[in-house]
Order: structure tokens, then sequence, then C-alpha cells
């Protein structure tokens, strides 16, 4: 099968389209024939290995996992003894952030994948996983967002930013989304009852009062949370010093600040896929690849502006 390779750390002119076995399928696992995958920025920090201590999870010198990719959509070929949940020719979703999604065939548990809904394409759904995930632990599990509850979204144009404010809006919240004025009617159509576009107020020296701050874009200061919210979650991060800084900051205060890293579950996908189905969700997929132009995704989605999706597609 063809698959989009690494065998050391660097940028996306590293990768290579190259034939690779196809893999087996373990007691617990599905094998899934891909037909998408979307780009995240966990893809060019495992590419590029970066931030260095990550490295200690996946391999010092070089990559231990030669196939770069967590998020993808398919059909499942095969299931091993023990899969309860999922079937052949089920199309389904998920996330491998170990990595070897951008490939043409995958196995994996079938604890992180969940099955389509039946109105729904694979472009769209390849672009679900990590960033949805993301949105809804985000608002719902560590933002505990209550019905009527106020909340800011700071980086609500990106892949994380557009899902949290649907999520937050179908859970009864009243939202202002932060983002550049180039994508203010983007968040407004999205749902946000409040946009601050952030080249015009300076968000340090906002002094609205929210319910939850939930930062995706990663550049709020410990002031900013305290300032502006009754409880905060942090989701992304600018540089490693910012969220070191931040976090250490975080351990002196009382203000409830969490931070945590989104998990690849099969409820919360059903819940996601759910929330397409009835219409309260929906993807913007900005760009679409092809698998052999899955370099080029990965170049576009580091300038960190991509407005909703970047997603890849392989021919069948
Ligand atoms: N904790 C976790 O488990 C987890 C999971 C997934 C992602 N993340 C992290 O979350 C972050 C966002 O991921 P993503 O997939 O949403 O990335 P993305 O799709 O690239 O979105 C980034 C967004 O940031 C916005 N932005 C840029 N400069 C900004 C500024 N000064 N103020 C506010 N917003 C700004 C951009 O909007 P404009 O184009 O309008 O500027 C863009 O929409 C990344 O750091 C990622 O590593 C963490």
């Amino acid at each position: 099968m063809k698959a989009i390779t690494k065998t050391s750390y660097g940028g996306p002119e590293i990768l290579q389209l190259e034939e690779v076995e196809k893999p087996s399928v373990g007691d617990n696992q599905v094998l899934v024939k891909v037909y998408a995958n979307s780009a995240n920025p966990a893809d060019w920090h495992t590419l590029r290995g970066d931030p260095f201590f990550a490295r200690f999870a996946t391999g010092l010198l070089k990559p231990k996992d030669k196939i770069l990719g967590a998020d993808f959509s398919g059909v499942v070929e095969e299931t091993g003894k023990n899969v309860k949940h999922f079937q052949p020719g089920d199309r389904v979703f998920g996330e491998y952030l170990k990595g070897g999604a951008f490939a043409e065939y995958l196995s994996i548990n079938e604890e992180h994948c969940g099955k389509m809904p039946a109105n729904s394409g694979f472009e769209e759904m390849a672009s679900v996983p990590i960033a949805g995930l993301t949105a809804i632990q985000g608002v719902v599990t560590h933002g505990k967002l209550k019905a009527g509850e106020s909340v800011l979204i700071n980086g609500a144009s990106g892949g994380v930013g557009h899902f949290a404010i649907q999520i937050a809006k179908a859970y009864g919240g009243v939202v202002t989304g932060v983002c550049s004025s180039r994508n203010a009617g983007f968040v407004r159509e999205l749902g946000a009852d409040h946009v601050l576009a952030y080249d015009k107020t300076n968000i340090h020296e906002h002094h609205g009062k929210y319910d939850l701050v939930i930062d995706t874009h990663g550049n709020l200061f410990h002031a900013d949370f305290k300032r502006m919210g009754h409880r905060g979650v942090l989701i992304g991060f600018t540089t490693m010093g910012h969220m070191i800084r931040l976090l250490l900051r975080s351990l002196f205060s009382q203000f409830p600040l969490t931070q945590f890293t989104a998990q690849a579950k099969r409820q919360d996908l059903q819940t996601l896929a759910s929330l397409i189905e009835n219409g309260s969700l929906r993807v913007n997929v900005e760009k679409t690849y092809s698998y052999a132009d899955i370099p080029q995704a990965i170049t576009y989605i580091e300038k960190m502006h991509t407005r909703g999706k970047v997603a890849m597609v392989w021919d069948h």
C-alpha cells in the first residue's frame, strides 16, 4: 500500500510517498481502508520533533513510527476477534495519534473510532477527530459549560475553534469568538453571538467578563484568564516558554485553569457524529489536497491561519 513516511525529523520536504506493507489486524482492532485524512498541528509537531521533550515519546534521535498522520475516515475491511462495535463495510472516522493514518490502510483499536453519520462525506468526517474531540472536551468535559453561561473562545476560526463555537452554542452557551477581522464573518456565521477581532481589539486589555475562557491559540497570559474569566481552559500553545510560565503561575493561584490533552474516545466521537447528523455542527473544509500533496497540506496548516480544516483524499 502507499503511505506518507518519514525516517528523520524535519519539515514537510522530508516526507516520502512510498510503498509499505499493509498492516494486519489485531484482536481489538479494525482494518480501515482510508478514504480521507485531515491535517493538524500535531502532525507538524510530530514531523519536526518539536517541542523537543516530546521526542522522549516519539524517538530521541529519529522517529520510532514511520508513517505520519492522525485523523482519518474510511471503510472497515476486517475486524479483530474481540471487536464489538464495528463490522466490515461500516464507514468510520477516528484518531490515530501515535501516527500511521496517512496511508491507504490502517489498523486501529476500535475504541478510537466512531461510525460516520449517514448524511456525511469522507473529507468532512476525516476533518473531525482531533479538532472535534479537543473542542468537545474543552467546552464540555473540562470547561463544564452550562446552558446560559458565557464563554470566550480565543482562536475561534481554526480547526478546534470553529468546532468549539458550535459545540458551545449547542450546549446553550453565549459565545464570544476571538479571530482576525478577515474571519469575523465566518465566526458569526458559525453562531458566535459576539466577535472580537484581535487585530482591532487588544485581547490583553479587554475587560469583558465570562464564565469560561477557552484559549485555543495559546497566547493568553495568566492575568488575562483571571481578568476575563471565572474559570479557564488552555488548549493551544504559541511557545513552550509561554505555556510553562502560565502553568507555573497557575500553581500559585486559586484561579481554576485546566490544561489537557484530548483523548480519542469512541463515545465523544459518537457525540460529535450525532451533532453533525442533527445539523448542530458543521465542518468547514477550507482546502482539499490529494494524498500525494500531503506535504503541501502540512506546509499550509503550519502557518496557523487555517479557516476550519484542511483535508486530504486517497483515490481508490
Ligand atoms: N490540547 C490538545 O489536546 C490539543 C489538541 C488539538 C490542538 N491543540 C493545539 O491547539 C492549537 C490550535 O489548533 P487548531 O487545529 O485549531 O489550529 P489551526 O486550525 O491552525 O487554527 C489556529 C487559529 O489560530 C488563530 N489565530 C492566529 N493568531 C491568533 C491570535 N493572535 N489571536 C487569536 N487567534 C489567532 C487563527 O485565526 P486567524 O486566521 O483568524 O488569525 C487560526 O484560525 C494548536 O496550538 C494545537 O497544537 C491542542
